[in-house]
């Protein structure tokens, strides 16, 4: 073996990496439950993937059989049931994972110096998974994914002069049809896929490159062993962290199956009540309505009069989790020595974040309207505002080493 391990480290940096990146890897020693995240965000994806392969072996890209394929995977194809449950409940844990760990990073200040490039990678890898979710959901053919689709492209064509043809482009014709499935197919099984890898494995090159933050906010690398020189409030992320994260994984996978055994469409927040129904171009559902991950920006979009502004308000309720390393101006990073105005002001964020979900679900009454455009307000205050009320927060002092040690 050791002759082996040898002949090829003549050849190729397998030791020297496993030590560098794992074994030798040292994160602090302060990692709490919301530092899971990562790791399960790495397991969904590994399972979109997996699933996504059998899937794909028995799917038909084609208006006139995608739906029937689909039944045909759910009754006839051995294990097919659970296959597409598990591909469809993936979907949405992939984004209750990463919106809880985005949400750890603004808690934590995660992205702020010199982190801030595994905070833009994140965000890129957010938006590719939009991307992939809502290609995704046309396949099916039903009339959910029929009409979303119709509906989210045509938001192109509010772009002066130029929007219809974007969004002709896009569909590949007039309407949502064959050429637009098979379009998407090929984003959705290998173009974003690919994207996404590569974008997965820069942020961990950027996370590598700085190290990881922690709860307390504090550089690990400031404080290192005379001798050694490795930080004290470090330990090796093997065996420590691998370890730890095992224990996330089989409490994620205890929830991830029991929604897939027990409830697969989740009261048709999963999988819509109306996507069980074969595509009708001839036929618009009563509501049209996206899966709850996107509801947030919907509601902003149906909130506001003008299609064109309500486009741009949407693009921006995204867009503008970019720029937070640079909105927040506070001398601290972690959400434990913030002061009173931050922790009100990010407590109005995740109940506006909360309100906006829920409201993008019911119909756009004039009452709902107004409520939305009051929570829309507090979220993107939130961001606007950031740069004045973290400057005024009057922050705690920061411990030297972490805490819990
Ligand atoms: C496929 C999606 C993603 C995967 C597989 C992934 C993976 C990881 C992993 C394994 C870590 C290290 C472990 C941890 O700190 O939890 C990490 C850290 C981090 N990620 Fe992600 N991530 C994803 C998406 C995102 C997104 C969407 C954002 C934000 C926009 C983000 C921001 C961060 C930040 C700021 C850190 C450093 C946290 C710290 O050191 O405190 N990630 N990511």
């Amino acid at each position: 073996m050791k002759r082996l391990m040898n002949w090829i480290d003549a050849r190729f940096p397998l030791t020297s990496t496993w030590k560098s990146q794992v074994t030798e890897y040292y994160a602090p020693k302060n990692f709490n439950f919301w530092y899971f995240f990562g790791s399960l965000a790495l397991l969904v994806l590994v399972i979109q993937i997996v699933s996504g392969i059998f899937l794909t072996m028995n799917y038909k890209p084609d208006s006139a059989l995608a739906f029937n394929s689909v039944e045909y995977i759910m009754r006839d194809v051995k294990w097919g049931w659970l296959i597409r449950y598990i591909h469809s409940t993936g979907a949405s844990m992939f984004f209750v994972v990463v919106y809880l760990h985005m949400f750890r990073g603004i808690i934590y200040g995660s992205y702020k110096k010199p982190r801030e490039l595994i905070w833009i990678f994140g965000m890129l890898i957010f938006l590719v998974l939009m991307a992939e979710a809502f290609m995704g959901y046309l396949l099916p053919w039903g009339q959910m994914s029929y009409w979303g689709a119709q509906v989210i492209i045509s938001l192109f064509g509010a772009i002066p002069v130029v929007g219809g043809a974007i969004s002709t482009w896009i569909r590949g014709d007039f309407v949502v049809s064959d050429a637009t499935l098979n379009r998407f197919f090929a984003f959705h099984v290998i173009a974003l896929p690919l994207i996404l890898l590569g974008l997965v494995v820069a942020h961990l090159v950027a996370l590598h490159e700085v190290g990881s933050n922690n709860p307390d906010g504090i550089e690990i690398k400031e404080h290192l062993d005379p001798e050694t020189g490795i930080p004290l409030d470090g330990i090796p992320f093997h065996p420590y962290y691998t370890i730890k994260d095992l224990v996330g994984v089989v409490a994620f996978l205890f929830i991830f199956s029991a929604i897939v055994f027990f409830a697969p469409t989740f009261g048709g927040h999963f999988l819509e009540a109306n996507n069980f129904l074969p595509a009708n171009p001839m036929k618009t559902p009563p509501t049209i309505e996206p899966v709850w991950y996107f509801t947030p920006y919907y509601a902003i979009l149906r909130a506001v009069p003008n299609k064109l502004v309500g486009v741009i308000l949407m693009g921006l309720s995204v867009v503008i989790y970019f720029f937070v390393p640079w909105l927040d101006r506070s001398p601290v990073k972690s959400v434990r020595y913030r002061g009173v105005i931050y922790k009100t002001a990010l407590t109005l964020f995740v109940i506006s974040f909360l309100a906006l979900g829920f409201l993008g679900t019911c119909p756009p009454t004039p009452t709902y309207v107004m409520i939305t455009r009051f929570f829309g307000t507090l979220y993107f205050g939130f961001f606007l505002l950031m740069p004045w009320y973290t400057r005024i927060d009057k922050t705690k002092p920061v411990p030297e080493r972490v805490t819990n040690r």
